[in-house]
């Protein structure tokens, strides 16, 4: 973890229509898919605290950040940036095919996935045309209902999922698990929540789980294994 500097060259918009922003930075300051960026612009007095920033894709010299952005941020904005953060996601090596389910407000934080795998598939409760003319997809991927992911879980040879934190009550349901709680693929979740201090001041705002089995989503997160999340519940 190290400090960069990075400057805001355009803004476009996601596979939902909600403002990105590409920033350029030194190629270690890029945050790999599920980790984080701490940035916080030294010139916005209406914006103090850092915000937390997920790559939804890079190029040499530069990274998309996904939503959400600062109102306040414009072209040229310099940002002081602290990272990259946490934990991202672990793939076991080659994945055929592989589900992304997003129960957030964008999909964003879970694209850069998506060269890591031969195929996949996307599971949303958004309706389907909001993505359909999206430049940001590949044609191949199949957008699916939330309803149909219980079926695919014997498809998916990986299910990667982001998951705010006050939906992970749901998740049993949603997999439709039975009791057991058997999940028949391995899977990852990047739990979204407020992380603050990114791990600098233990504030404790990140907390994920209850009693013994609290984690801190800044620093053993923000992807958890979903047995482990499970297990928790
Ligand atoms: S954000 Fe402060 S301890 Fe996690």
């Amino acid at each position: 973890m190290q400090n960069y500097v990075g400057n805001i060259i355009e803004f476009q918009l996601s596979a939902e229509g909600r403002k990105t922003a590409r920033i350029t930075c030194p190629p270690k300051a890029i945050p790999a898919p599920g980790q984080y960026l701490l940035a916080h612009a030294p010139d916005d007095a209406d914006a103090p605290l850092a915000e937390g920033l997920f790559s939804a894709g890079h190029a040499p010299g530069s990274f998309i950040a996904a939503p959400p952005i600062p109102p306040t941020w414009q072209l040229g904005t310099s940002l002081h940036l602290r990272g990259p953060l946490g934990k991202g996601f672990r793939l076991p090596g080659t994945i055929r095919n592989l589900a992304l389910v997003t129960l957030g407000d964008t999909l964003s934080r879970l694209l850069p996935l998506l060269p890591l795998a031969d195929n996949a598939a996307l599971f949303t409760a958004a309706p389907s045309s909001l993505f359909s003319s999206s430049p940001f997809l590949p044609l191949a991927l199949e957008i699916n209902p939330l309803a149909d992911l219980p079926a695919a879980l014997r498809w998916a040879d990986f299910l990667a999922l982001d998951l705010p934190l006050e939906r992970l009550p749901e998740l049993p349901k949603l997999l439709g698990l039975a009791n057991d709680r058997y999940l028949p693929c391995p899977a990852q979740a990047l739990i979204v929540t407020p992380m603050p201090c990114g791990g600098l001041a233990d504030c404790g705002v990140c907390a994920v789980g209850r009693g013994q089995n609290v984690r801190l989503a800044c620093t053993e997160g923000p992807v958890f294994e979903v047995k482990e999340l499970l297990r928790d519940l």
